[in-house]
C-alpha cells in the first residue's frame, strides 16, 4: 500500500496530482539580510479632480504648512462633518485604471531602457503596502488580482467578501474617524506654494495626487503610484519623492503601554506605506477624545524601525521586504502565460498560506479593453 503523496512509478507525469502551489507567510521564515531595494526615482504624476476625473498633471498637490513655530495646533477635526464632506464613491471599481492611463501616455519615454516595462511588475503603492506587512497581519486578509501582458505582471487588487462586508456596515463613528483623518490634512496643507490653510472648505475625497515611481525590490523591477499627502516648499532636498511629507491621525496617548502598541502595529503601516515610496517624513497629529489635534510630532521614516528595535513583539524591515519578494517571486513563476483575460487569484488569510485560483475572461479580469487595445496598436 501507498503512502499518501506517493505514486506508481508508471504513471503519466500529467496525471500526477500536483500539489497546488502555495506561499507561507510566517514571520520567522523571512528573516535575513534586507533585500536590495532601488532608491524610488519619480517618473512623473497625475492628478484626480473633485469629480474623480484622472488629470495629467500636477494640480491635486497640496503644500505642507503647519502652525507657525512656537503655535499649538488646535484642529477640531469633526468641523464640517458631514454637512462639508463629499466621500469618494467607494462602489466604483477603478482597478488599476488611473495607473494604467499614466503609462499609456508615458509608455514611449519611460527610461530604463527598451524593454524595461516588459520585465516589470505594475501595481499601487497601497498593494505593496499590504504585501510589506503580511508576516505581522493578524486582522484583515487580502486578494491580489495578477495578469501578464507584454511581459508585464499586472498586480490589482480584489476587495475581499469580508472587506466589503465591513465597509457596507461601517458604524457611523468610524466614518466620521475617517473625515477627521482628510479633515487633517486641511489644516495641514494650501493650495499654493505660499499659501495658507483653508479649513472652511469641503473635503472631497475624490481629489488626489499620485506620484508614479520606479524602484527595483531585489531582482524585481517595479513600476508604482502611490496618493501623495502633500510637498514641503521648505524641504532640505526638493526633488520628489525626498520633499514629500505623509500626513497622519492618531489617538493621544498618555501611558508607556499605549506608545508601545502604536509602535508595534500603527508604525509598521505608516513606515511600509512611506519607505515604499521614499516619503522621508510622517508628520502625526493625535487627537483627544473630542475630536481635537493639540499636538504634532514627525517621525522620520528611516527611524521609525529604532522604536521596535529591541521589542520582541515588534516588527523587522528585513522581514517585510523579503516577505515582499518572495511573494514577487512567487507571482512571477505562477503567472506563466501571457494573456490580459486570464487572472491568477493570489488569496490570503491571517494565519494561513498565500493560495492561488485561476480566472479567464471574467471578474477579477482587470485589464481594460481600451487599455489592452491601445497596447496593441
Ligand atoms: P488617518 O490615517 O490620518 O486617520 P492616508 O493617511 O493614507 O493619506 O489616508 C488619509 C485618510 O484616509 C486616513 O487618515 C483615514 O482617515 C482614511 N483612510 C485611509 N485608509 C483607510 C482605511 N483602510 N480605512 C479607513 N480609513 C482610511
Ligand atoms: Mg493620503
Ligand atoms: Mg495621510
Amino acid at each position: 500500500k501507498r503512502g499518501a503523496g506517493e505514486v506508481a512509478a508508471a504513471e503519466p507525469r500529467s496525471k500526477l496530482p500536483r500539489p497546488a502551489p502555495s506561499l507561507p507567510t510566517a514571520a520567522a521564515l523571512y528573516a535575513g539580510p534586507f533585500p536590495f531595494y532601488r532608491r524610488p526615482s519619480q517618473l512623473g504624476c497625475f492628478s484626480l479632480d473633485a469629480q474623480r476625473r484622472y488629470r495629467g498633471d500636477a494640480r491635486a498637490l497640496r503644500y505642507y504648512r503647519p502652525p507657525a513655530n512656537g503655535q499649538r495646533p488646535d484642529f477640531d477635526l469633526r468641523d464640517g462633518y458631514p454637512e462639508r464632506y463629499r466621500p469618494r464613491d467607494e462602489e466604483a471599481r477603478e482597478g488599476l485604471d488611473h495607473l494604467l492611463r499614466w503609462l499609456l501616455e508615458h509608455r514611449g519615454g519611460l527610461e530604463g531602457g527598451p524593454g524595461w516595462l516588459a520585465g516589470a511588475i505594475v501595481t499601487w503603492r497601497g498593494h505593496l503596502t499590504k504585501l510589506l506587512t503580511t508576516p505581522y497581519e493578524r486582522q484583515e486578509g487580502w486578494q491580489l488580482a495578477a495578469s501578464r501582458f507584454q511581459g508585464t505582471l499586472y498586480l490589482s487588487e480584489v476587495e475581499t467578501p469580508a472587506a466589503r462586508a465591513q465597509r457596507l456596515s461601517r458604524p457611523p463613528l468610524l466614518r466620521e474617524l475617517m473625515y477627521m483623518g482628510y479633515k487633517f490634512e486641511q489644516y495641514m496643507c494650501a493650495d499654493k506654494p505660499g499659501g495658507s490653510p483653508d479649513p472652511s472648505g469641503e473635503v472631497n475625497t475624490n481629489v488626489a495626487f499620485c506620484s508614479v515611481l520606479r524602484s527595483r525590490l531585489g531582482s524585481h523591477p517595479l513600476l508604482f503610484s502611490g496618493e501623495v499627502d502633500c510637498t514641503d516648499p521648505q524641504a532640505p532636498s526638493p526633488e520628489p519623492p525626498a520633499c514629500y511629507v505623509e500626513l497622519k491621525t492618531s489617538k493621544e496617548m498618555h501611558s508607556p503601554a499605549q506608545w508601545r502598541s502604536f509602535y508595534r502595529h500603527k508604525l509598521l503601516k505608516w513606515w511600509a506605506q512611506s519607505f515604499l515610496l521614499g516619503v522621508p517624513s510622517v508628520v502625526a497629529g493625535f487627537r483627544n477624545p473630542e475630536g481635537f489635534v493639540c499636538s504634532l510630532k514627525t517621525f522620520p521614516t528611516m527611524q521609525m524601525f529604532e522604536h521596535v528595535r529591541n521589542d520582541r513583539d515588534g516588527w523587522n524591515p528585513s522581514v517585510c521586504m523579503n516577505f515582499c519578494a518572495a511573494f514577487l517571486s512567487f507571482a512571477q513563476n505562477t503567472v506563466v502565460q501571457d494573456d490580459p483575460r486570464l487572472v491568477h487569484l493570489f488569496s490570503w488569510e491571517p494565519g494561513g498560506p498565500v493560495t492561488v485560483s485561476v480566472h479567464r475572461d471574467a471578474p477579477p479580469v482587470f485589464l481594460p479593453t481600451w487599455y489592452v487595445e491601445a497596447m496593441t496598436q
